[in-house]
């Protein structure tokens, strides 16, 4: 008798494709093209809106998502799985607090300068709207959690790439777009935005979520690295990105050049004079770039309002932890 119903069982389950039928997540009103950057915070009304679901992760966190989110997320990791790629989500929603523990914890593990490009301020992250995820690799069955891990794995992150759009999920810190969204490349940081239309449009058009939405004009920056015999183009990059993700913070400015200045700003006269600077006294370097930017019609700050400047200098200056910190930008 118990074979038999083994065999009714295994035969039902063959029948039905033994689908565990889903409930299908209740649509309701919450605006997945909310954009939440340095210029734009939270939403006010956006706490009482949002509806989330809670899961544990592979190390034990808890995890908290938007749950339309949560539930296209799933599908992507199971479309994933069939490709042999294994992930699972390190962050996504979070409150202010956690925000703020970030910072502080990002600013002893990797110093200040890291944490700017790749952390929001409190109240300014995308993170609080529940829409973004940090996706973290499980590679042989060993999580690759850290930042500094996880960018060893860029054929992996293409491929997770290629897939975000059919599950309404964009790229939103893209490579070269620093000067738009405001933070370094992060392969791992995907954004809900629901509509597969639009995420397929951002994703075929390599667009930023500014760009999209028209917060932003979607232009490259020019980059002229010089010939220096003193500074890798990685080394420079880092300098570069740090100016870039500053401009994102410059409302309607448009960046259009960064120019290393050449290795003759690395003379002992420019180090005493950064290091005679408020926050100086040991930085080890400095270095010079050159920007060309243009202005929005209605001016930024003590910028004249739609001009186009040129070789407008940015001082950067690195101290013993290797970091590059911004000491000083004018004419
Ligand atoms: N990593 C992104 C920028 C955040 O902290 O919200
Ligand atoms: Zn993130």
């Amino acid at each position: 008798m118990k074979k038999l119903l083994i065999v009714v069982a295994v035969l039902l389950c063959f029948l039905t494709g033994c689908q565990k039928k889903e409930e299908p997540v209740e649509d309701y009103d919450l605006d997945y093209l909310v954009l939440v950057n340095k210029l734009n915070p939270l939403p006010k009304d956006w706490e009482e809106k949002i509806r989330t679901v809670s899961f544990v992760n592979s190390i034990g966190d808890t995890v908290e998502v938007e749950q339309k989110a949560y539930d296209a997320y799933l599908q992507l990791k199971e479309e994933l799985e069939k490709e042999g790629i294994y992930v699972d989500l390190d962050s996504a929603r979070r409150t202010l607090a956690q925000q703020q523990q970030i910072i502080e914890d990002f600013t002893k593990q990797y110093g200040a300068d890291y944490t700017a490009k790749v952390v929001a301020v409190p109240g300014y992250s995308e993170h609080h709207t529940g829409l973004a995820l940090d996706l973290y690799l499980i590679i042989d069955g060993v999580d690759v959690i850290e930042n500094e891990d996880m960018v060893q794995y860029p054929e992996i992150w293409a491929k997770i790439h290629e897939k975000l759009d059919d599950y309404g999920f964009i790229l939103r810190y893209l490579e070269g777009k620093e000067h738009i969204t405001g933070y370094a490349y992060e392969p791992w940081h995907i954004r809900y935005v629901d509509d597969k239309e639009i995420a397929k449009e951002i994703m075929d058009k390599g667009m930023t979520l500014e760009g999209y939405l028209g917060a932003a004009k979607e232009t490259d920056v020019s980059l002229d690295y010089g010939d220096s015999v003193l500074y890798t183009k990685e080394e420079l990059d880092e300098v570069l990105t740090r100016i870039k993700c500053q401009f994102a913070s410059w409302k309607g400015v448009e960046l259009n050049a960064l120019k290393y200045a050449g290795d003759e700003c690395a003379s002992k006269a420019n180090l005493d004079w950064v290091n005679s600077l408020e926050g100086g006294g040991s930085y080890l370097k400095a270095i010079e770039i050159l920007s060309t930017f243009h202005t929005p019609k209605e001016g930024y700050g003590t910028l004249e309002a739609d001009q186009t400047y040129e070789d407008y200098q940015w001082w950067l200056a690195c101290g013993p932890d290797g970091d590059w910190d911004i000491v000083s930008f004018g004419y």
